[in-house]
């Protein structure tokens, strides 16, 4: 961390998520001054104060870093073939994860942590400033601890999903793996994790199954988010709502008593549902699904937060500029509401009030774009539109 002060200048267009202009908070002709790794001041560039460094932004825009709050990145090997069969026509049903599962299994620790360095400075360099890292591919109490202890060295945002689907090796007696999970599996990964996930979907583990797995990860002292409703409608989102959920993820097919569960968890404040619903348009990309219907959440109320989903099976990019553009173009969110919610949004997934936002006494985690506006993040798809990178008023 920096202990000298930092001022970057010349700011065209300063996203904050706080007091400003429009649903974003926008200053213009702005400048902020880090002191300690964090933002001590915003204000106008002509009556700036004092700093030991300076960074001339050029009139270009500046937003806070990327807040993904849903990635699995400590896997092996990858599924390009799976993908190719899908592009010719194959539906996506989840049964590549065990694939995955054996090549995590043989893997050395050191390999596991190649890979998530890579995958974690890819989405730097994209501008991800938060990277939230789940387990899932190991699926035996040791493999889900060590991909949670390797998954800690490169993130402080991680999650237990021991129940991502059931291994084949308890195929034919499922309820023994929940037991696993819930007991020597879950004592093994906690002391690495900060939340308990569960994929609850046919195919994976039913409500009743999902509720006593979350319940117990609760009971160790962990958070709770979910994997619901991705591939069909189900009771997921429901139960992430009755247990406190801080995300429910994918929302792909919701019922109507889904989106009231959700708005239900609306805070007296104004300050939107308690609950996230977090989408991850990477996934219906690649999965060539219908896209979730970010309209119908936001006009009933509903916090809605982007993340990428990062995984070699459903969504192999670590890319939050591909999200928010796909979310744009076909989720019908303007480009302000995906940029919030791909920064703000996803720092409410993680139930955390330090990141996502550029107000004093935030976190410095910032990124200079090579545009004057965010619109471009949208406008210019697939363009390299990230110039500089800041975590903690550190440049990267
Ligand atoms: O969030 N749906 C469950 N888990 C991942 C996909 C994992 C995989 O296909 O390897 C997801 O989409
Ligand atoms: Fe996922």
């Amino acid at each position: 961390m920096s202990t000298s002060s930092l001022l970057v200048d010349n700011i065209g267009e300063l996203v904050t998520n706080g007091v400003g202009e429009g649903p974003l908070g926008i200053h213009r002709d702005a400048a902020v001054l880090v002191e300690e790794g964090r933002v001590a001041w915003v204000g106008p560039s002509a009556h700036t104060p004092a700093a030991d460094r300076r960074v001339d932004a050029g009139g270009a825009a500046v937003l806070p870093g990327f807040v993904d709050s849903h990635a699995h990145l400590v896997f092996a090997g990858d599924r390009a073939a799976e993908f190719g069969a899908r592009m010719a026509g194959q539906p996506y049903t989840g049964g590549g994860i065990r694939t995955t599962v054996g090549a995590t299994r043989a893997a050395t620790d050191d390999e596991l942590r190649a890979t998530v360095r890579r995958l974690r400075g890819e989405a730097l360099r994209q501008g991800t400033t938060t990277m939230e890292i789940k387990s899932g591919y190991g699926l035996t109490v040791a493999d889900e601890a060590r991909s949670l202890r390797i998954a800690a060295e490169a993130s402080g945002e991680t999650t237990f999903l021991g129940a991502h689907v059931v291994p084949a090796e308890y195929a034919d007696r499922p309820d023994d793996y929940v037991g696993l999970v819930c007991g020597p599996m879950l004592a093994a990964a906690a002391p690495y994790a900060k939340w308990v996930d569960v994929f609850c979907e046919r195919g994976a583990f039913d409500v009743d199954q999902a509720r006593a797995i979350l319940a117990s990860g609760q009971a160790a002292g962990l958070g709770v988010r979910i994997h619901a409703n991705q591939l069909g409608p189900g009771l997921g989102v429901q139960l992430g709502v009755e247990l406190g959920a801080a995300s429910v993820d994918h929302c792909t097919h919701l019922s109507d008593a889904d989106v009231a569960a959700l708005v239900g968890t609306a805070q007296s404040d104004g300050s939107g549902t308690r609950t996230v619903a977090t989408l991850l348009p990477g996934a219906e990309f690649s999965t060539r699904s219908p896209y979730p219907d970010a309209r119908r959440l936001l006009d009933a109320g509903v916090t809605v937060a982007l993340a990428t989903d990062c995984n070699p099976g459903s969504s192999y990019t670590s890319s939050m500029p591909f999200c928010v553009a796909l979310a744009v173009r076909e989720m019908r969110m303007t480009p302000a509401e995906a940029v919030w919610a791909a920064t703000a949004g996803g720092a409410r997934a993680l139930r955390r009030d330090d990141i996502g936002v550029l107000t004093p006494g935030a976190r410095a985690d910032l990124v200079v774009l090579d545009a004057p506006s965010y619109l471009h993040l949208a406008y210019r798809p697939g363009v390299p539109l990230i110039r500089q990178v800041m975590r903690n008023g550190v440049p990267q």
